[in-house]
């Protein structure tokens, strides 16, 4: 390992190793956010990361703006200024008839992606194994290599994504701290059932587990599926760790405001890692945020109802192009078999996609612990103007199965 400096000093010489933590050594950079990257440099439609290309709700910016004006300009209450975390508790309640104490068991963070990581660190010992179900989110990797923890996958099979109950216990033991859960899920769509979210809740209780889930897609559903909160269901309060954030649901993935309901002795771990992280989610954003959470059910059914021809547009355009689709139920996101093309796998396809055709997606192996398992998938995002779809639409043409 090359050292960064090399100005000799007595330190550096008594010392053989590199400058930077080795918990650090084995990360890569984010596939999704390189993919991006890619799309920048060669001009293609970007499908990969999943953010909106259209405007936020006018409401919650002229909030944000006017909080600004009024200078709410310094820092919150560490873990979240009252008005947000008030507004919150109702939003939960109104949502799931789940009364959560906004004084001892929300903390704001700076979007989920924080929420996660500080709730890992907040709660889980180097050498703690965590279940996490495969395909996942890439951050929940670098989320265990960065806290220590072990991760034990279990797989999710297409094209239902559903998972077996023998292997999800196969893969608890003595050692397991926590399992990670997201539903509706990134990035197959998937939202998990009642049943299979009672399974996961019987092996929570009975190898006394905590439930780390990240419900940031909560109110992006398709054909009546309904999302659950695996806090709601019987004995699992006290042993949940709920995340979620205004990313994806308010379209503004950039301000950074996500939060995170835990019971209050877990939420006073979770306060102290997020207050010497980040100290508070930026001020004026969470008054903004406070607006956002308290719109009526109609905004959530317009999400929805919005988001119902995007995801069908986006799967007609791929089947027509010779993609095999698995049907998202909610997020999205698109993943999709690439078999038809005739690619050794999903980077060697992704790079063609992005130089020669001029659409960026993410290759599925990102989403997987072994590379082999996704390297036939590759993942679309659908939350993009209908302008947008219809030039990858007009891109996609030139793409042909059996190349
Ligand atoms: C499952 C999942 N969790 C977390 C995040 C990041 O959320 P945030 O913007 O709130 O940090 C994403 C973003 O794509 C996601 O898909």
């Amino acid at each position: 390992m090359t050292r960064l400096s090399n100005i000799p000093t007595e330190h550096a010489l008594a010392r053989s190793g590199p400058l930077r933590a080795e918990r650090t050594l084995g990360l890569a950079e984010s596939v999704i956010r390189e993919m991006t990257r890619l799309a920048f440099e060669h001009g293609a439609i970007n499908l990969s990361q999943g953010y909106p290309d259209f405007p936020a709700p006018a409401a919650i910016k002229d909030a944000a703006k006017g909080a600004i004006d009024a200078d709410i300009n310094q820092y919150s209450i560490t873990w979240g200024a009252k008005t947000f975390r008030d507004a919150l508790a109702r939003k939960v309640s109104r949502q799931f008839g789940w009364e959560v104490d906004p004084e001892r068991e929300v903390t704001v963070v700076c979007g989920a992606t924080e929420g996660m990581f500080a709730s890992m660190m907040a709660l889980l010992n180097p050498g703690d194994e965590v279940v996490i179900f495969e395909p996942f989110y890439e951050n929940y990797g670098p989320d265990c290599a960065l806290t220590g923890a072990v991760p034990r996958h279990v797989a999710l099979r297409p094209p239902d994504w559903t998972f077996s109950a023998a292997e999800l216990e196969a893969a608890f033991n003595e050692r397991t701290r926590a399992i990670v859960l997201n539903t509706p899920n990134n990035p197959t769509g998937k939202v998990f059932s009642r049943q299979e979210l009672e399974t996961i809740a019987g092996l929570c209780r009975k190898y006394d587990v905590v439930a780390i889930t990240d419900e940031i897609y909560e109110h992006i559903l398709y054909d009546g599926h309904e999302h659950i909160s695996i806090a709601t269901l019987e004995g699992m309060r006290e042993r949940t760790v709920t995340i979620s954030s205004l990313s994806k649901t308010y379209s503004v993935t950039g301000w950074r405001v996500g939060w995170v309901i835990a019971p209050p002795e877990l939420t006073d771990s979770i306060r102290k890692v997020h207050d010497f992280l980040t100290v508070n989610s930026p001020a004026p954003l969470q008054e903004a945020a406070a607006a956002a959470v308290s719109f009526g059910a109609e905004y959530y059914q317009q999400l929805a109802a919005d988001y119902t021809p995007r995801r069908n547009r986006l799967l007609g355009i791929l089947e027509n192009c010779g993609f095999h689709c698995y049907r998202p139920a909610g997020a999205y996101y698109i993943m999709a078999d690439i078999s038809a093309f005739g690619y050794v796998n999903d980077t060697e396809f992704v790079k063609h996609l992005i130089k020669n055709i001029g659409v960026a997606a993410v290759p599925g192996s990102s989403f997987y612990k072994n590379p082999e398992y996704g390297a036939q998938q590759v993942r679309f995002t659908f939350c993009k103007k209908a302008e947008t779809l219809a030039e990858a639409e007009r891109r996609l043409q030139k793409l042909r199965p059996g190349r």
